[in-house]
């Protein structure tokens, strides 16, 4: 008798082991229950065996109705014999369901199920919270016994880390979709905001960009760009950027104009730990906007030794950080910006040729907002939705001789300075339409431009009375603004930089 016993308790252990061996390479929640529930009856030698999962939040008890089935039954966790072993953590065994008090026949009433006698035991996770209960119905020889319990609390203690496994896989599966599509959706903005085709404009000239930027959305040339302050340089980089290949790794704009000499190295390449007390180790830009695309700004702005070490990263795809020994590979696409004529720098010895030749591979040039005023009702109007968008303030226009006068300004800061003045007198009109009476002081009128006689004894070259205006509008704004350089560059719809370099140009003192 003592053999037998114990060559059958080796026999439901080592059963118990093959079944945690299933358990565990099982992740899928459903597919586990069931499989549990299968091995339990043939374990137990019993008709039917399944799993009550607790659900706190609602102080429910659920479980699948049947084995293979998506139907599921729920009802409150204090309820029949499962109810007892949740509520007390305890074992319930019972030999005759219908005459225990404890027993609910409502589900044997759902299932047309006929139950005789049953084992509950809680389940429990590793923390010793209870998590649900385990049960199993009608054992074929009679009632369970005290062996069938052990098996069964020792099946469920396994049971109950296994299905909180799988849960919290599910968990996670979920909310890595959520972000999925929440990156996707990001995504998706982010591309229509930068494609080609946020380069508005339906001239020749910006048409004839866009069709460039379309063009090449396949290959890695370097491109650079031209054009004065706000005409959109940096906006056809991102859209060149975010129409290639390389959209979704990064892109990096360095503004070199802002870079102090002694920083361009460690700026762009990146400076090792410990080359000098209190220096920070730190990643370049090339290295940041390796697989993506670098945009260097005002590149007519670096230093002759700048401009070397960067053809040499270009020739040789490697970068070495300040301090460092070793050669850092990077994939970097390079495009360029500037609004000086790098010829005539080259011509001055202030560039390098064969940077030159190696950035401009493409080139595109970004037209100045006077020669395509045929543009400037779409764009006045593309700037007020944006804003209208933005603010939520809807359905806004302009109102008759705004348009008339916006198309006729001279505009020295281009798009920008447009967009500006915009966004300027959307958020100052006390109405949805936008007045004559509305247009800013600092907008020249048609007349001051028109009117104002050019000196008489000299004939000007468009050149020249373009260059005589914008020295004029940059010195009263400044004047106007008290020579605070932020406001005045604001107004005039330049960049801070924008402002020094054309203050530098025409020697204007700040
Ligand atoms: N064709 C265009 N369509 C839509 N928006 C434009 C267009 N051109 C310029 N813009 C807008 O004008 C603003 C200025 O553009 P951006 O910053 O690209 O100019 P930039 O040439 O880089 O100027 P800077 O030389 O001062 O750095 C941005 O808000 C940009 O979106
Ligand atoms: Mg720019």
């Amino acid at each position: 008798m003592e053999t037998t016993s114990r060559a059958e308790l080796n026999e439901k252990l080592a059963a118990i082991l093959e079944i945690c061996r299933k358990m565990n390479s099982e992740r899928e929640l459903g597919a586990l229950l069931d499989l549990i529930a299968r091995e339990a009856t043939n374990l137990l030698a019993c008709d039917r065996a399944s799993i009550f999962l607790l659900d706190a939040e609602r102080n429910e008890l659920w479980s699948k109705v049947a084995l293979g089935s998506d139907e599921i039954l729920r009802f409150d966790a204090g309820m029949g014999i499962v109810g007892a072993a949740v509520s007390t953590g305890r074992t319930v065994n019972v030999r005759d369901a219908y005459s225990d008090p404890r027993f609910y026949g409502g589900i044997d009433g759902r299932t047309g199920y006929r139950t005789h006698n049953l084992l509950a035991v809680a389940m429990h996770n590793q923390q010793g919270d209870i998590i649900g209960a385990f049960e199993t119905l009608n054992k074929a020889a009679g009632p369970f016994n005290g062996r069938d319990e052990e098996c069964l609390l020792a099946l469920a203690s396994h049971a109950a880390t296994a299905i909180e496994t799988a849960q919290l896989i599910a968990e996670l599966r979920r909310s890595q979709n959520e972000l999925a599509q929440q990156n996707a959706h990001l995504w998706r903005e982010v591309e229509s905001r930068y494609s080609s085709h946020g380069i508005i404009g339906t001239g020749q000239k910006i048409q004839q960009i866009v069709r460039l930027v379309e063009r090449i959305r396949d290959s890695v040339v370097n491109v650079l760009i031209t054009g004065e302050s706000g005409t959109g340089k940096e906006m056809a980089a991102k859209a060149i950027h975010y129409t290639s290949p390389r959209a979704r790794r990064p892109f990096v704009a360095l503004n070199c104009a802002a870079l102090p000499e002694p920083l361009v190295e460690s700026e762009l390449f990146g400076i090792e730990r410990g080359v000098a007390t209190g220096v920070q180790p730190r990643v370049g830009q090339f290295q940041k906007a390796d697989g993506g695309t670098l945009f260097l700004d005002e590149i007519g702005d670096l230093s002759l030794t700048a401009q070397a070490k960067i053809l040499r990263v270009l020739q040789e795809r490697v970068v070495e950080r300040v301090g460092g020994r070793t050669s850092i590979p990077v994939d970097v696409r390079l495009l360029a910006a500037t609004n000086k004529d790098l010829e005539s720098e080259i011509v001055k010895g202030a560039f390098r040729e064969d940077l030159y030749y190696r950035i401009k591979v493409l080139h595109i040039h970004m037209p100045p907002l006077r020669e395509i005023r045929e543009e400037i009702p779409l764009l006045a109007n593309h700037f007020l939705k944006e804003y209208c968008g933005e603010t939520g303030r809807g359905g806004m226009e302009f109102g008759p001789g705004v348009m008339r006068r916006l198309v006729s300004a001279p505009w020295p800061g281009n798009v920008r300075q447009l967009r500006n003045e915009v966004m300027r007198l959307a958020a100052c009109a006390p109405d949805r339409l936008i007045t004559e009476d509305d247009l800013m002081a600092g907008l020249p009128e048609p007349s001051r431009i028109e009117i104002r006689p050019a000196p008489p004894a000299k004939v000007q070259s468009l050149k020249d009375a373009v260059e005589a205006l914008e020295r004029r509008m940059i010195a009263e704004a400044l004047e106007d603004m008290r020579f605070n350089q932020q406001q005045a560059a604001r107004r005039l719809g330049l960049s801070r930089q924008g402002l020094i370099n054309k203050m530098k140009r025409y020697a204007i003192a700040g």
